[in-house]
Parts: C-alpha cells; sequence; structure tokens
C-alpha cells in the first residue's frame, strides 16, 4: 500500500495508472474510518483494479462553530485498516496542500443543496462539492464510492459528476448500522453513554415512517408529525429537520406517490446526527425490523 501526500504526486500516480489501462476507484473519507467505510472499499474493489481511499478533514465543509478541530482523526489506525481491506493507495493530503494561499474556486449548487443539511448548514455542501471535484481531478477515478448515509451529498455529487461532465460512475453504498440500528458515523464516538441510547430515537422515528407507510398512510405531514412526538419525548433530542423528499430533486412532498426519502438530522447532546430511510425500501437505507 502506498501512502500519497503531494496532490501533485498523486495525479501523476493516478495519470500513469489510467495510461497503463488501470481502473481506478475512489473512497473519499474524512478517516476514522469504521465498518461504513470498510463497506466502501468492498464496492470499489469489484469495480476498479485499484483502490485510492482518501482522508482529508476538510475544512472549507465546516461552519465557524462546527467540529473541525475536535473531528476525530487517527492515521495509523486508518492505514492499518485500510491495508487489511486492500486499499491500494491512501490519499493524505494536508489543508495547505489542497487550499494554497489565494486559493479563490469554488463548486456551488443551487438547488439541491438549499434543503435538508444546506437550510442549516450554510456553506456545507459548497465546502463539500469543490473538494470532491478536487479528488476527482486529482485521482481520475472511473467510480466512486459514496454512502447513502450522507444521502443529499450523495444526490449532489451524482449532480454534479452529471453537470460538470466528470467521466466518473458514482456508486452507492447502503448505510451499516450498529448492532442495535444506530447508522455507523465516525460522530458517534462523541456520544456520552446516555446519549448514545438516546441516539436511537432516529432509527426508531424512521420505523414509525416506515410502519405508517406500510399500513397505507401517504400524507406527509401526518407521518412526520409522529415522528417528531416519538423524538421530543427524548431529554437531549433537538430535531434539527425532518422531511419528506422526492428521491431526484429532494423537494418536499405532500402526498406521497412517487418513491421518496424520509431524512431526519438531530442533534443529541452537542452531536448532530442524521439517518434515513428510501420508500419503497430498496435496501439502501438498511433499517432492521
Ligand atoms: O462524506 C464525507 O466523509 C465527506 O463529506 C467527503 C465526501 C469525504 C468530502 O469531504
Amino acid at each position: 500500500m502506498n501512502i500519497i501526500t503531494s496532490p501533485e504526486d498523486m495525479q501523476k500516480t493516478a495519470l500513469a495508472l489510467r495510461r497503463a489501462g488501470k481502473r481506478i476507484g475512489l473512497v473519499p473519507t474524512m478517516g476514522f474510518l469504521h465498518e461504513g467505510h470498510l463497506s466502501l472499499i468492498k464496492l470499489a474493489r469489484r469495480q476498479a483494479n485499484v483502490v485510492v481511499l482518501s482522508i482529508f478533514v476538510n475544512p472549507t465543509q465546516f461552519g465557524p462553530n462546527e467540529d473541525f478541530s475536535r473531528y476525530p482523526r487517527d492515521f495509523e489506525r486508518d492505514a492499518a485498516l485500510c491495508k487489511a481491506a486492500g486499499v491500494d493507495i491512501i490519499f493524505n493530503p494536508v489543508p495547505e496542500a489542497m487550499y494554497p494561499a489565494g486559493y479563490s474556486v469554488h463548486v456551488e449548487e443551487n438547488a439541491l443543496s438549499k434543503g435538508l443539511c444546506g437550510a442549516s448548514r450554510p456553506g456545507h455542501f459548497r465546502g463539500v462539492l469543490t473538494v470532491v471535484a478536487k479528488l476527482f481531478n486529482l485521482t481520475l477515478p472511473d467510480v466512486a464510492v459514496f454512502g447513502q448515509k450522507d444521502a443529499q451529498q450523495a444526490r449532489l455529487i451524482q449532480q454534479m459528476a452529471r453537470d460538470l461532465n466528470f467521466p466518473v460512475t458514482i456508486v452507492l453504498a447502503p448505510i451499516i448500522r450498529e448492532a442495535d440500528g444506530l447508522a455507523k458515523s465516525s460522530r458517534n464516538t462523541y456520544l456520552s453513554p446516555a446519549e448514545r441510547r438516546e441516539a436511537l430515537c432516529l432509527q426508531q422515528a424512521l420505523k414509525t415512517a416506515r410502519r405508517l407507510y406500510r399500513e397505507g398512510e401517504r400524507d406527509g405531514q401526518q407521518i412526520i408529525t409522529a415522528m417528531k412526538s416519538g423524538i421530543e419525548q427524548i431529554h437531549s433530542a433537538r430535531v434539527d429537520y425532518i422531511a419528506i423528499v422526492d428521491r431526484d430533486k429532494l423537494q418536499r412532498v405532500q402526498r406521497i406517490e412517487a418513491p421518496i426519502l424520509v431524512a431526519l438530522a438531530v442533534q443529541i447532546g452537542k452531536t448532530h446526527l442524521i439517518d434515513n430511510l428510501t420508500l419503497p425500501e430498496d435496501g439502501l437505507s438498511n433499517l432492521p425490523e
């Protein structure tokens, strides 16, 4: 396994691999890897000869009051996990190399990024799309794998690849959950034992949505109200949003007719958690019964 820190070296290596006819699979991450990331690596390995995993805690996607400086980092552990999972190259640049002095170009999306997490985290998706565009240009992937847990991010990256003509196939990987159903996230490490128990309210709300949908409820607001009232019972929980949107444009729907995404973000203590459910279910959300 090769570890590359310089963007120039990464691009040279990727160009040489492409010229040699290799298919490159990219798994972009911010490190502190868990089983969710390992599932992305597995998917990339199936579709590529060379797997590049980037580890970069991207400063431009964190707001001024967010957790950039305390975001968990452990490069040695990540590198060992990557090696065991069969990653070929770790790309681990420093912020100054990705955003040198005078850096001034950003990628902005003006429709899908406005609601859900985009509404409460202004600038977040501008930072995500900018860094992902740079990672695409530096690693030249044939395929790039993103997790469904960040459903809005994944949808935005598909849109960016289409609108900016990146020659890359975007592959979505199902949500990986803990044994009790909590969606895996590097941020779960922030939770105290009591908060960890209370964090189950996200998937309980999604189960409520699924039960009502299965019983034939098609009024979006009825479902949202039932989800909200469950979360309001939980001491440390504060709802950021609960939304029912169409899968393509991520626009809120009143009456559920086409495939939808039920998405929610909840603050548990100081930790911002998200989860989602696709209906009809297609395996991407992996919500337990
Ligand atoms: O999902 C993440 O970990 C990040 O948003 C990504 C895609 C690596 C961009 O920094």
